[in-house]
């Protein structure tokens, strides 16, 4: 099924992970896709081994979103997907006593003020025709609390919160673009690599880290791309400003069973 034809879809940090799953999606589904990444040589690879255009897009950075309306100044979908951990360069304190200020920021920098500005191209680009579709990437991260990584919890809800503020906005100027969060919790991409290791152990720290999941396994960046497919098309067309979990049953509850 082609159901994103004669649509014209941005992905942020679709060099790898989930945002280049989204864009191999997108493409498969008849998108005209624009994979956009901070790190420009294996954002032209993966544009290149999907079929798509490529142009870099620091998310935090103002100028770069200016030069991405000029180059693609219509959009009908714009998924916001670009973010950061913190922990990308190693170990460092993100619990709420000893995270630095500097880190918090860091990590806002990318994972809020990106999103903030990339759905405010997104309207830019969606509002001479009056429709749209932008979905933002945000975490079950950003629905539960997480003691150690203060600023990626915080910043995850943020952009929640921020979704719903622009499908209301854009719904009472009387468009209907709409804005969705997607909130996903393991899905086995390269953020999670480095903890999982590829040793010989590697089974059974991939085993500890989902323990705690009903469907016991980590999700796939596709499994995140078909939720992301439904929202871009016009099969969502009356889903806004709401949030969809990806997470192998982890916030319906817990599994206990009384006096267990
Ligand atoms: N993998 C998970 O388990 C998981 C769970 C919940 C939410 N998420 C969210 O999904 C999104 C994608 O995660 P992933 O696991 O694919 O991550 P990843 O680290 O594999 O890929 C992230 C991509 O974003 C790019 N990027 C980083 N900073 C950027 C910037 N300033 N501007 C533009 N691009 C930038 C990187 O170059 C990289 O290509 C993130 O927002 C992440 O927080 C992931």
């Amino acid at each position: 099924m082609q159901r994103l034809n004669n649509k014209t879809c941005v992905v942020t940090g679709a060099a790898r992970g989930i945002g280049r799953a989204i864009a191999a999606r997108f493409h498969a589904e008849g998108g005209d896709v624009v994979l956009t990444d901070i790190d420009a040589d294996a954002g032209a690879r993966a544009a290149a081994a999907i079929g798509c255009r490529f142009v870099a897009l620091d998310v935090r950075e103002e100028d770069d979103w200016a030069r991405l309306a000029g180059a693609v100044p219509v959009a009908d979908v714009v998924v916001n997907n670009a973010g950061v951990t913190g922990f990308e360069d190693g170990a460092a304190a993100h619990d709420p006593e000893h995270a630095s200020l500097a880190d918090w920021r860091a990590v806002h920098r990318v994972n809020l003020d990106g999103t903030f500005l990339g759905c405010r191209y997104a309207i830019g680009a969606m509002k001479a025709k009056g429709a749209g579709s932008i979905i933002n990437i945000s975490s079950r991260s950003g629905l539960v609390g997480i003691p150690g990584a203060a600023a990626y919890a915080a910043s995850k809800a943020a952009i929640r919160n921020h979704s719903k503020t622009v499908a209301l906005y854009c719904a009472q100027q009387g468009w209907t673009i709409r804005c969705n969060s997607i909130h996903p919790a393991a899905i086995l991409t390269p953020m999670w690599e480095a903890m999982v290791g590829d040793g010989p152990d590697r089974a059974a720290r991939m085993a500890a880290l989902v323990a705690d999941t009903p469907l016991k396994r980590f999700g796939t960046p596709e499994e995140v791309a078909a939720i992301a497919a439904m929202l871009a098309s016009d099969e969502a067309t009356y889903v806004t400003g709401t949030e969809v979990n990806i997470d192998g049953g982890l916030l319906a509850g817990s599994a206990a069973v009384p006096g267990g």
